[in-house]
């Protein structure tokens, strides 16, 4: 028998006992009032709770380590927190999320993956965010957890960063907007949902140990923007620190992230959970930490025992293990996790891979199209697909996201990878099949790509290529920017035999292309997650528009990064729990909040790609932009298709310049369908806190003239135009 199906129904068996208990004793429970405010009901638990019932509800499992010791009715997943059956107050059970309902290690899972974090915010799409999230919070439901670390929405500061792929790009203000609406999305399932990982732990290389060194009006408009913008709007029930440490001090430790920025600037008033093994001691509850999570990989379990004795020294007073513990059961009932407890079980894969398709659809990008080489014809006489194990499926990221449904299949992982992850895991939807369904009479060969010139000879004969290039990454390790196992000898050979050649890129982020000259069209499609083959035809086909647009620059070479050499990267490190960590080193930033388009934009440079970019088979054209002022700026602008094909384009508004500061942000941008021939007219208006700079402990709107560009992506202004915004203060 299906192993996921005995340990789902051991759940549905614990939750309806649980169900239960709660309903036969609720008068006797104030608490499970829905009509009392969250913060009322978590105090009238308190009141019963003791003192060692609360001190257990501040540390949590890590049942993957905990070996015979783990509870039968506890799945193999990231978190298990004990609840208190005698007040109902439920078990927390979570799972890793960055793509869908994680599968740590179990062999056999079914759990739907979504295309990377990094595709989703290509999509620039916040619905689609949110139908993402609130599937997953449904599988998460149907699984048996009520808790999913989702929600990574760390900026890409250096494409080599290994977990690229879990976080949504380079911008501030398109990561914060996609990642509230997926938090949205998930806890739209009565499923709590993470912000992760605060702060600025922007690479692998070293993250137990580097120090992340940033002036804090950089800090607050770029890494903190991004959370503000997702906690402030997708109010996720938790936020979890990260393991490095920024500003000399560890990110869970940290009082000015802990509490000064998020409880007392940002007012939120969740609870925050450590990274699993990022504690380092009893002073991380007074900075602001309120549970330790995975204490299993910590040196002690620093919240049950040392932190009863610390409130006995003195050293944690009483009232803030209560306060810990309010924001703790506080979250729970805003998320409604006292009132909808989970019911593993029913779970619809069938309609769920449509969600991933949909999302993945929106997310490709087509990067070059020469000569209409795409959409590709049905009626193609010999087509070679060649490469990238698309007789397989698509590459997936590796690392505690993981999701490996199955019929996954997996691939050794390269040298230097982490030893605790698994291998490199292809999701079971071939490109090749679904090439192959749409030719008809067309005749598809493949060739793995392996013997370059046999892969070559095959092109040679055929009137299009589809070479598949794929770059696997995972948590715990940085990558390269190039492709690796000579992938790119690979696309050169196949494009010197055929120039009609379409090079399909499955990357966890920016890759150079040194053969992009040679190439006849371009599609980055991510990691594509569960019937990613199938929507990477549709989009080749013409079946749909590709529309995503790229989230982060792809750089021309290492030397335009602001670290052309990756900090730590001269030391011997493999990341990882047990593994030979680095000294501790220091991180600086002198791009400040410059990050990505905005550095370009500053040293004149000509990225690969820039932000923002991608191709439609349609065209479009901007007319007649209007700019008005006042508290904010508003851009009204037409949007044309001049094509011969209906297609989806996403103009973007970027803030040129203002009063005192010339910083290119983006400020906003449209999603619109258009048919061919028509127009329409949009309006973007520009959230105040785009266009201040954090001065004064505060963000300040410069009055006076800002100047704003129109475009299909940062390096082209199509629209210019100015206007006067008043001066004022926003609340932090
Ligand atoms: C990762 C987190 C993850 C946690 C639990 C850590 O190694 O950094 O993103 O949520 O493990 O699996």
């Amino acid at each position: 028998m299906h192993r996921g199906l005995v340990v789902g129904a051991c759940v549905a068996t614990l939750s309806l006992a649980l169900t239960s208990g709660v309903q036969s004793a609720g008068a006797a429970k104030a608490w499970m009032n829905p009509k009392l405010s969250p913060d009322a009901r978590a105090d009238l638990v308190l009141k019963e709770l003791t003192f060692d019932e609360q001190i257990g509800l501040l540390h949590g499992h890590f049942p993957t380590l905990m070996g015979p010791k783990k509870p039968a009715h506890i799945q193999q997943s990231a978190g298990w927190v004990p609840g208190v059956p005698r007040l109902g107050i439920p078990d927390l059970t979570e799972s890793d999320a960055s793509l869908g309902v994680a599968s740590a290690g179990r062999k056999d899972d079914d759990a739907t993956p979504l295309p990377s974090g990094v595709a989703l915010a290509a999509t620039w799409d916040a619905r689609t965010a949110f139908e993402s999230g609130a599937m997953i919070g449904k599988q998460a439901r149907q699984k048996g957890f009520n808790v999913l670390l989702n929600g990574g929405v760390n900026l890409l500061r250096d494409p080599r960063n290994g977990r690229n792929f879990e976080y949504l790009g380079e911008d501030p203000l398109l990561a914060g907007t996609l990642s509230a609406a997926t938090i949205r999305g998930i806890q739209s399932n009565h499923i709590v949902s993470t912000s992760k990982h605060f702060a600025i732990n922007d690479q692998e290389t070293g993250r137990m140990v580097l120090d992340a060194v940033i002036d804090e009006a950089a800090f607050r408009e770029s890494d903190l923007l991004a959370f503000e913008i997702a906690i402030e709007a997708g109010q996720p029930g938790s936020v979890m620190c990260a393991y490095n440490r920024v500003g000399g001090t560890y990110a869970c430790e940290n009082p000015f992230l802990l509490t000064k920025v998020l409880r007392d600037d940002w007012k939120w008033p969740g609870w925050t959970m450590s990274d699993w093994g990022a504690v380092h001691g009893v002073n991380a509850a007074t900075a602001g930490l309120d549970q330790e999570s995975g204490q299993q990989l910590d040196k002690q379990v620093f919240f049950d025992a040392p932190l009863k004795a610390a409130v006995k020294s003195g050293e944690v007073s009483k009232a803030r293990v209560r306060e810990m513990t309010h924001r703790y059961l506080r979250s729970l009932f805003a998320v409604g996790v006292f009132d909808h407890p989970v019911k593993a079980g029913g779970l619809d894969t069938k309609a769920d891979g449509l969600v991933a398709q949909r999302a993945e659809e929106q997310a490709i990008v087509l990067l070059k199209n020469e000569h209409s080489l795409l959409p590709m014809l049905a009626g193609a006489k010999q087509i070679a697909v060649i490469g990238g194990h698309a007789d397989v499926g698509v590459v997936s990221g590796g690392g505690s996201s993981q999701v490996a449904p199955l019929g996954s299949v997996s691939f050794a992982k390269p040298k230097g990878a982490p030893s605790w992850g698994g291998g490199q895991v292809y999701h079971p939807s071939a490109p090749l099949a679904a090439i192959q369904a749409r030719t008809g009479g067309g005749r598809v060969a493949f060739n793995d790509g392996t013997d370059h010139a046999a892969a070559a000879a095959l092109a040679h004969n055929a009137d299009v290529v589809v070479v598949f290039v794929t770059q696997w990454s995972t948590e715990g390790m940085d990558i390269s920017m190039s492709l690796p196992d000579g992938q790119d000898g690979l696309v050169s050979a196949v494009t010197a035999a055929n120039p009609n050649t379409i090079v399909v890129l499955e990357t966890a982020g920016p890759v150079l292309m040194p053969w992009r000259d040679k190439a006849g069209a371009i599609v980055e499609a991510w990691y594509p997650g569960a019937r990613g083959g199938e929507a990477i035809a549709r989009v080749l086909f013409g079946e749909v528009d590709p529309q995503g647009r790229l989230p982060a620059t792809f750089p021309a070479s290492e030397a335009q990064l602001a670290r052309p050499m990756l900090p730590g990267a001269d030391q011997a490190v493999v990341e990882g729990f047990g593994a030979a960590t680095p000294a501790p080193f220091e991180v600086h930033y002198p791009e400040g909040s410059d990050i990505g388009y905005r550095s370009y934009a500053k040293s004149g440079q000509t990225p690969l790609y820039p932000f923002g970019y991608g191709l439609s088979y349609t065209g479009f054209k901007y007319a007649g932009l209007k700019v008005a002022g006042g508290k904010t700026l508003t851009a009204t602008f037409t949007v044309s298709n001049t094509g011969k094909r209906a297609g989806t384009d996403t103009p973007q508004v970027y803030l040129t310049s203002g009063p005192k500061r010339h910083q290119q942000r983006l400020i906003g941008w449209s999603k619109v369908t258009l048919k061919p021939g028509e127009s329409r007219t949009v309006t973007v208006a520009a959230p105040r806190r785009m266009l201040a700079s954090w001065a004064d402990h505060g963000w300040k709107v410069d009055g006076g003239a800002y100047q704003v560009a129109v475009g299909p992506n940062a390096a082209t202004a199509s629209l210019k135009g100015s206007t006067k915004v008043a001066a004022g203060t926003l609340k932090p």
